[in-house]
């Protein structure tokens, strides 16, 4: 790895399918990443337990995940890649955190909040402690920058507060992590309802990028237009979020400007539309599904990426864990 790069990294819970909102926001910019840093994303399945999953499915997402961001253009000889479980270094960091990460910080945190609001009959102690894996996480790999949402950005603070309570006492032994909130990306809302972001738990509004293409064109042939009179493609999120939404998504999958797609389309109306941006779309994700497929069916393949991607990053892990046991006064083996 390049010394002089500055590092990255990002976790992945596999709890879900990626859908078009997850690629055309996020994924995929982050293949010309590896270019100016030195990245490491894993697939997040300690923290997915947090929350009861079905075992087999679990399993299979984790792998399905990991081809689709291959698929998606992250290079596994470019970036580690790798499964968060094959790493035994982020549970024993994380349980050593969980002693300097207080209650009441832990009690602040919204995602628990949320969480346990939504799992009342399973509000586990790995719900409320998750922070703390995730602060491991980070801390292991001695990150500059962690990319993630509005959503994680108070998780990322907390680790920041341990950095400086842990540092404080044992002197430089983490490197202080800054959130890395990208600016580049589309915010890609939900087909049926344009207002709310697009998301897995409204699958009928939701395009995920393994769908099958008559399923994808029925989706935006369905999808909401405004109930003004106009019936007319122009661009207003506020007054129009419907169709603003689809020609920011026709914009991101064909490169066209705003102001061309006004052109494109001036005097034909929605029906004209929608049908067009579900071809885009369905010819934009094409070659990912195809690509997922075929790394999919290559186990061998796919494990070699997972067996080198935990090797890297367990060589790195270790000397921080390591590092830390003998701060805290751990005899060592
Ligand atoms: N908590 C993150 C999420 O739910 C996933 C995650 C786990 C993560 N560990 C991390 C993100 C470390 C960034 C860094 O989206």
């Amino acid at each position: 790895m390049d010394e002089a790069k500055k590092t990255m990294l990002s976790g992945i819970q596999p709890s879900g399918d990626l859908h078009l909102g997850n690629y055309l926001g996020a994924i995929k910019n982050w293949a010309d990443r590896a270019e100016n840093y030195d990245c490491y994303y894993f697939m997040a399945d300690l923290h997915t337990i947090t929350v009861r999953q079905n075992p087999a499915d679990l399993r299979r997402r984790t792998l399905e995940q990991l081809a689709q961001y291959i698929a998606c253009g992250l290079d596994p000889e470019r970036n580690t890649l790798f499964i968060q479980s094959h790493v035994h270094e982020h549970a024993e960091l994380g349980w050593v955190l969980n002693c300097y990460t207080m209650f009441g910080e832990l009690s602040r945190m919204t995602q628990f909040k949320d969480k346990s609001a939504a799992h009342k009959d399973n509000i586990n102690g790995g719900l409320f402690t998750y922070p703390s894996l995730m602060a491991a996480d980070i801390l292991l790999y001695q990150p500059d920058y962690v990319p993630v949402g509005e959503d994680q950005k108070q998780h990322v603070e907390l680790c920041r507060n341990i950095v400086q309570r842990f540092n404080g006492i044992y002197g430089d032994v983490f490197k202080m992590p800054e959130p890395f909130i990208p600016k580049t990306g589309a915010r890609i809302m939900c087909l049926t309802e344009p207002e709310t972001k697009m998301s897995k738990s409204i699958p009928e509004g939701c395009v995920f990028l393994m769908e099958k293409p008559e399923d994808i064109q029925r989706k935006f042939k369905r999808a909401i237009t405004d109930s003004d009179t106009e019936n007319c493609v122009h661009f207003d999120p506020v007054n129009k979020p419907g169709v603003s939404n689809l020609m920011n998504i026709y914009s991101a999958v064909t490169g066209k400007s705003i102001e061309s797609i006004e052109a494109e389309f001036a005097g034909l109306g929605y029906g004209a539309f929608k049908p067009k941006v579900g071809e885009a779309v369905v010819e934009c994700l094409r070659p990912i599904r195809e690509e997922a497929g075929r790394i999919l069916a290559d186990k061998a393949y796919l494990e070699a990426v997972y067996k080198s991607g935990a090797e890297r990053a367990s060589y790195v892990a270790q000397k921080t864990l390591r590092k830390v046991y003998k701060k805290v006064g751990f005899v060592a083996r």
